[in-house]
């Protein structure tokens, strides 16, 4: 973890910590009773944001940030463009994102970009990718014939 903020003006850190809050407020975690919310910033300052979905088949559960990510997706961020990604727990402590989100963060994110987590108190935990996601699986480790070619934007 890393004081990796430059990213994170307070302006910009307020905005996002806003509607992952608000986020977090509509999560549908009936089995965990753990809501999450998220919001990305996209490269044209617009904020995204998502909170984890469950399901009685405990597998199709999504995470908040995965959905965050996809909605700035649907809404014509491109992929690799997406600045800064905060998370938000209620409570006391300040949670890292799961493994799965740390992969799809990776590759829909700035390579540059900026991953942080807060809570109710003052804490607030940061990370570049490198630090959470080392010697990730990249687009580029695929054979050529199955990458998605920056035209397709897909
Ligand atoms: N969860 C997230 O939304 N993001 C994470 O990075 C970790 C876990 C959700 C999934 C599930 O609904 C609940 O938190 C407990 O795992």
């Amino acid at each position: 973890m890393s004081r990796h903020t430059e990213l994170l003006t307070d302006s910009t850190l307020a905005r996002l910590r806003d509607a992952a809050q608000r986020a977090a407020g509509h999560s549908y975690s009936p089995y965990s009773r753990f809501p999450v919310g998220a919001a990305v910033l996209g490269a044209n300052g617009k904020v995204y944001s998502g909170c984890n979905v469950e399901n009685a088949s405990f597998g199709l559960t999504q995470c908040a940030e995965r959905a965050a990510l996809t909605a700035a997706i649907a809404d014509g961020a491109a992929a690799g463009s997406l600045q800064a990604l905060l998370i938000y727990t209620p409570g006391n402590t300040a949670h890292p994102p799961c493994g799965a989100c740390r992969q799809v963060m990776r590759e829909l994110m700035a390579a540059a970009g900026t991953v942080a987590s807060c809570c109710d108190t003052t804490e607030l935990k940061c990370w570049s990718h490198a630090e959470h996601l080392p010697d990730p699986f990249l687009p580029e480790d695929l054979p050529e014939a199955a990458r998605a070619s920056k035209a397709d934007k897909s």
